[in-house]
């Protein structure tokens, strides 16, 4: 979803990008991490980046010199598993050559399937689940006496909000910042409540705090993190695990302006919101700051009412576009993305059909868009026949490719003419003569570098476009 540079990149399985491999500290045992999965992970990677370095471990983008390779891993789909699978293989090659190399798997994968990938698979010699990560040095330590290590506990209460993250990438412009752990909604077609556990809201202070280190570092923009943000919720008197209305509480719209007011020259970003969540006093809170980005991903999943029942949404069309609706009043220039799941349990062409029209009422920027994998032990799994044959999952999904590629073109050419303040981010991947930055509602944008720097911002006259890109020079203000 966001792009990544240098080393820092993320495999994200959710939205289809690349690895991430992290480097830092400065103890003698190295360590290795590649992250797959949701933005989520790639934050845990640097939470555990920072657990491991204190214990004496410095983080290596070189794989031969690793002492303990870690993977962090999704679930999502069942090709996201399959690739973390193949690559646990070939870590199960390098083994035998370097017989005292630690391989530990985290994440998603490392829940879900917990002792079995060290029992029975013999692929790791450490499984990890995503509230345990406090507890790796001493599952290496185990492993070092050979022992078997797990450690799939999941908790009502863990935040890690008391570990400041290793950035991962040093004098980086653009930071996530995690503010609920776990997801308690239960869609049908979705691992994740089992993989992440229950719901939990983290500390107001610690997040606010955090995005005050960053912009001390120099960082420019922080993007909140949660599968569902609109549910944050943070009781003084529980430790945001208990949603207890009567004590006092902080919730989205609050802790966002808390951070929107932590410096008007950082950029606040947000992701996911959830339809049935989604209040019209965050998007207040949206309207009235500047830095906070005019940008919100709010999947639909299926335009269809009695598809969204089955996948125990919580909304029908009718409430989503209501608050599509809400959006455009409040906030008339924000951008909006959505994901969307073709061919679930019984999807009718039908069905299919209101998800293309509701994509053409809307209009969305940009879109992520996913066949329907059926994962083990969810509601669908129980209930329904993934009954969809894969050709016509597969057709629907090309349909509503072409429908998006063509929205988002129109949106990009609407912007020809026009001028964004952009964030640069650094070089731009295709010209060391060009930089590129997102404009507030994400948009990528390049232009020439003349003599400016990451980390700051500029003005953009929209030029050109692609159907991904906004192509510009840098002019003098917003007006020019
Ligand atoms: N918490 C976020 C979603 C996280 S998962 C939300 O509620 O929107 C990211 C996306 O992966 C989902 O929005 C969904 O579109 C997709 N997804 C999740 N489970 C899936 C499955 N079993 N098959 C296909 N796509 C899936
Ligand atoms: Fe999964 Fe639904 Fe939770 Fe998102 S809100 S993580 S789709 S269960
Ligand atoms: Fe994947 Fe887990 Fe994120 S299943 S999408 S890594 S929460």
């Amino acid at each position: 979803m966001f792009e990544n540079h240098g080393a820092n990149k993320v495999i994200d399985e959710s939205k289809q990008g690349e690895a991430t491999i992290i480097e830092g500290g400065t103890g003698a045992k190295k360590l290795y991490v590649e992250s797959y999965g949701c933005q989520m992970n790639f934050s845990d990677s640097e939470v555990v980046a920072s657990i491991m370095t204190k214990e004496g471990y410095t983080t290596t983008r070189n794989i031969d010199e690793a002492d303990v390779v870690l993977i962090n891993t999704c679930s999502i789909r069942e090709n996201a598993e399959t690739r973390v699978r193949n690559r646990l293989t070939e870590f199960k090659k390098r083994k035998q050559d370097q017989p005292n190399l630690v391989v530990g798997i985290l994440g998603c994968m490392a829940e879900r399937l917990k002792q079995s990938l060290l029992e029975e698979e013999q692929l790791v010699d450490l499984v990890a689940g995503p509230d345990a990560y406090r507890d790796l040095p001493n599952l290496v330590d185990e492993v070092g006496s050979g022992q078997r290590a797990v450690n799939v506990l999941l908790s009502r209460e863990e935040t890690y909000a008391d570990i400041s993250p290793v950035r991962l990438d040093q004098g980086g412009v653009s930071a996530f910042v995690t503010i609920t752990r776990g997801c308690d909604n239960m869609c049908s077609f979705c691992v994740v409540p089992f993989t992440r556990g229950r719901e939990r809201s983290r500390d107001p202070e610690t997040i606010v705090q955090e995005c005050k280190d960053l912009f001390a570092k120099g960082y420019r923009e922080v993007t909140l993190l949660g599968q569902n943000v609109d549910s944050y919720r943070w009781n003084m008197s529980s430790k945001g695990v208990i949603k207890d209305e009567t004590k006092a509480t902080t919730n989205f719209a609050q802790l966002m302006e808390m951070v929107a007011l932590v410096h008007p020259d950082l950029r606040v970003r947000f992701s996911t919101s959830h339809p049935k969540d989604m209040t019209d006093d965050v998007l207040e809170v949206m309207a009235k700051y500047d830095n906070i980005c005019p940008y919100i991903h709010l999947p639909v999943q299926s335009g269809h009412t009695d598809v969204l029942e089955r996948m125990n949404r919580g909304y029908s069309r009718e409430w989503y576009l209501d608050r599509i609706a809400a959006i455009r009043r409040i906030i008339p220039n924000c951008a909006i993305s959505t994901d969307i799941i073709t061919g679930f349990c019984g999807e009718t062409d039908e069905e299919h059909e209101a998800t293309v029209s509701l994509m053409k009422e809307v209009k969305y920027d940009y879109a992520y868009m996913f066949k329907y994998s059926e994962r083990p032990k969810t509601l669908a799994e129980r209930k329904f026949k993934d009954d969809v044959p894969e050709d016509v999952k597969g057709r629907r999904l090309e349909e509503i490719i072409q429908i998006q590629n063509q929205h988002s073109k129109e949106w990009n050419e609407k912007e020809i003419g026009q001028v964004h303040q952009v964030l640069i981010e650094g070089p731009s991947k295709r010209s060391q003569e060009h930089l590129c930055g997102r404009n507030g509602r994400n948009a990528m944008v390049v232009f020439p570098k003349g003599d400016l720097v990451k980390g700051t911002y500029c003005y953009v006259k929209i030029n050109d476009c692609t159907s991904a890109t906004l192509i510009g020079e840098v002019v003098d203000g917003p007006n020019a």
